[in-house]
């Protein structure tokens, strides 16, 4: 069945012609009207960072797949040829790599063995019940407290915060004070935001791995703490900085896809029609909404050796920046890729990267987006906004996207 998509006001901006990269997107589920001529020139282009250097980006599928799989592409943010996205980015870059995504093998696949069984199938599996849990008694509170509702709040940030927390062994307790600097690391209007952002959660983790050395407990941090730093294998600076990866990208990206998967659905209506007659649909509907919502937008590399693609080299110490909404809406992978349709098969996307460093929360993820949006959709069959959509704010382009308030009626 054919499905249309209604593209609302706000998503019908004009197109620009200069390709700075990043943008903010026009409307909150399309890429940047502006990345237009991208699309057009795939499998490679170039574009302008904010400090006017010029670097490669990969917009082709298949491109995409293969270079990401490509060793020669580093991820350490340290390299002075690095790309740098924002003026905010690049004062913080060299002063410490983050775990696991700021590093390279051998080193990177030293820390990921560590962490893969806690994030297998199974063990997400096992957190189904829990999750289905923590949705019901957000729902049954924003029920009790009656319409309106911001749902981001109430709804798309606690669900993975409670889960991570308990994951990793945090207390929730503490959450007002990590979600804050989670969002000043990942959107703080200055270098020294980010810089203290940082600093304050990895003073908050040390003092967390601390009390866990006295008294260890259930969790992620706990068994690393018993397994690895106990026996010398994971220093306490490096197991504070997996923390930290783990605790912010385990919610401030659910939460993301959470919020703007809401408004994607309810903008849909044909769609969200269809998975409420077939909830069986839900899997390969998380599948799609990531695929069109690639909401983590601009995965970073730089090359540490001449590398030749489709007709063109990367030079050593270039940069290369991977698109994934362009990427991920790539003609020659997905037909008619601006429709959103639950029946393609969107597997094999980039919303999740690809490669070493592929998403490791990517079961968890799934699961917490497949019980969050499947309940709130079955429990408040009339969930609609209560305001315009344009009027509605959405998150910048420097960063994860996805919806800055989310005022919902039922
Ligand atoms: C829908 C939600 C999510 C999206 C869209 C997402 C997206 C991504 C992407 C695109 C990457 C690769 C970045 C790159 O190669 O440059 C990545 C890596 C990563 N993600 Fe996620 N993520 C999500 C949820 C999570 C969750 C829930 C966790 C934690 C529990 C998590 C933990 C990580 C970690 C640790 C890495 C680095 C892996 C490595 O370098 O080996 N993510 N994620």
């Amino acid at each position: 069945m054919e499905i249309g998509n209604p593209i609302p006001v706000a998503c019908e901006a004009p197109m620009t012609e200069a390709v700075a990269f990043p943008q903010d997107r026009t409307c909150p589920y399309h890429p940047p009207t502006a990345y237009r001529p991208l699309r057009e020139s795939r499998p490679l282009s170039r574009v302008t960072l904010y400090d006017g250097r010029s670097v490669w980006v990969v917009t082709g599928h298949a491109t995409a797949r293969r270079l990401l799989s490509d060793q020669r592409l580093s991820t350490d943010s340290t390299n002075a040829a690095f790309p740098l996205p924002t003026e905010r980015f690049a004062a913080v870059r060299s002063r410490r790599r983050a775990a696991l995504l700021g590093v390279d093998d051998p080193e990177h696949n030293a820390q990921r063995r560590m962490l893969i069984p806690s994030f297998t199938l199974k063990r997400t599996a096992d957190l189904r019940p829990r999750i289905r849990r923590t949705v019901d008694e957000l729902i049954d509170a924003m029920v009790e407290q009656g319409p309106p509702a911001e749902l981001v709040s109430a709804f798309a940030l606690p669900v993975p915060s409670i889960v991570i927390c308990d994951l990793l062994g945090v207390p929730y307790a503490d959450h007002h004070f990590f979600e804050e600097q989670s969002r000043r690391l990942l959107r703080g209007p200055a270098a020294e935001d980010i810089e203290d952002a940082r600093e304050q959660l990895e003073g908050y983790l040390g003092d967390l791995v601390e009390r866990k050395r006295d008294k260890p407990g259930e969790g992620v941090i706990d068994d690393l703490v018993a397994q690895q730093l106990a026996h010398g294998r994971l220093d306490k600076q490096e197991l504070i900085a997996m923390a930290t990866i783990l605790l912010v990208a385990g919610h401030e990206t659910t939460a993301n896809m959470i919020s703007l998967g809401t408004f994607t659905l309810l903008q849909h209506p044909e769609q969200w029609a269809e998975l409420k007659a077939d909830p069986e649909l839900m899997p390969a509907a998380v599948e799609e909404l990531l695929r069109f919502l690639s909401i983590a937008d601009g995965m970073l590399r730089v090359a540490t050796e001449d590398i030749e693609t489709d007709g063109v080299t990367i030079r050593a110490d270039e940069g290369v920046i991977f698109s994934t909404s362009v990427i991920n809406r790539d003609t020659s992978a997905y037909p008619e890729p601006d429709r959103l349709d639950w029946h393609r098969s969107a597997r094999h996307h980039v919303a999740f990267g690809f490669g070493i460093h592929q998403c490791l929360g990517q079961n968890l993820a799934r699961a917490e987006m497949e019980i969050a949006l499947g309940t709130l959709f079955e429990r408040l069959p009339g969930l609609r906004l209560a305001a315009p959509p344009e009027e509605i704010p959405f998150k910048p382009g420097d960063t994860i996207q996805g919806m800055l308030e989310l005022p919902v009626a039922w």
